[in-house]
């Protein structure tokens, strides 16, 4: 059972010009996909950049990593059409691959457009398997004769959510997505006989995804993991808190995963003791918040050399970070 400790926060405001008529920005901005929910996350994340926001939408000036959005436009343009058919031919003029942001208004108008585009195949990621390598733009219809649309986003999915065709068999729950997504999205994971700590394992989800993958997994929780994850050859378990493990008695670590229920400051402490260490090349840690989304923690986690802080399909109210040893690397060269 989680205790608060702190003052609860103050949701983010929109910013006076984001409300009903705002004027078009123009420039250097570019257009930030709120995860499912989380619009004042973002808004907050995005903090005095913000310039306008309809819905899940958020226009904020220059494009960075921003953890609440799930996808980013990169090169937004105001397109005024003159009917459907018009929208149709700017849109195609641009490129072949298009993905409606469905509108909070107009949704008719804009799916009307969107029948008449090339059909883009929207298959279920299959993990283990790359991303979709294609271009795929991202439009959506801000007014009845106006489009937003970007050939370049961040993400090759729509809306940047990744839908994976799933085990429903096997894994314990569904936390295995978490994994998925991130190693897909990463493009990297442990490989077989790595050795991974899943702290806050039960009922094995994660574990199940790691000994699939043929890492050699210490799974650690109070709860016990399900008899079809214990089962597996490359997983041993052992029943207690993450928090007691000393990064001293751990030897060389390759993988840290944490999916354990606790304040993020306490989990950061955690890392930190990891970190100076010095033993352990790659951590995946889940940040869960209570009510209150915690900033300035997911803001010290972000600030780590080498980090990504990202709010994945699955996620709830959450963050996962992930700080690879070759990324921390790079960061603290450059
Ligand atoms: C969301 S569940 C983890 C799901 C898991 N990743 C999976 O894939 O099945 C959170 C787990 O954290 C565990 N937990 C909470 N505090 C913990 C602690 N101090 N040490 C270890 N496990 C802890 C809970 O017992 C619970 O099983």
């Amino acid at each position: 059972m989680l205790h608060k400790t702190k003052k609860p926060q103050q949701r983010a405001e929109l910013p006076e010009q984001a409300g009903a008529a705002q004027p078009l920005p123009q420039g250097d901005f570019a257009v930030y996909v709120a995860a499912r929910g989380f619009e004042h996350d973002l808004l907050a994340e995005l903090g005095k950049r913000v310039l306008a926001q309809r819905g899940r939408l958020v226009l904020a000036r220059g494009a960075r990593p921003a953890a609440w959005a799930h996808n980013v436009w990169l090169r937004p343009q105001w397109l005024p059409i003159q009917s459907v058919g018009d929208a149709v031919r700017q849109l195609k003029g641009i490129q072949r691959n298009w993905s409606l942001h469905i509108p909070p208004e107009h949704i008719r108008r804009a799916k009307l457009i969107q029948e008449q585009l090339p059909h883009v195949s929207a298959k279920a990621q299959v993990f283990g398997q790359p991303m979709p390598a294609g271009k795929l733009g991202a439009w959506t219809l801000w007014a009845p004769e106006l489009l937003l649309a970007s050939p370049a986003t961040t993400s090759p999915y729509a809306d940047g959510e990744v839908l994976f065709e799933e085990n429903k068999i096997d894994p314990p729950g569904r936390a295995y997505l978490k994994l998925w997504e991130v190693f897909t999205l990463l493009q990297c994971f442990p490989q077989a006989g790595e050795l991974c700590l899943d702290l806050g394992a039960s009922p094995g989800g994660w574990s199940w995804v790691l000994g699939k993958l043929g890492a050699t997994v210490l799974s650690i929780d109070k709860a016990p993991l399900a008899p079809q994850v214990a089962a597996l050859p490359t997983v041993s378990s052992c029943q207690g808190s993450g928090f007691e493990l000393d990064p001293r008695d751990a030897g060389a670590v390759d993988w840290l995963f944490s999916d354990m229920i606790c304040y993020p400051t306490r989990l950061l402490e955690a890392v930190q003791r990891w970190l100076a260490h010095g033993q352990c090349r790659n951590y995946v840690c889940t940040l869960k918040f209570q009510a209150e989304t915690d900033y300035e923690t997911a803001q010290a986690f972000a600030a780590i050399p080498g980090s990504r802080l990202l709010h994945l399909s699955c996620n709830k109210h959450e963050l996962t970070w992930v700080n690879l040893a070759c990324w921390r690397e790079a960061a603290t060269q450059g």
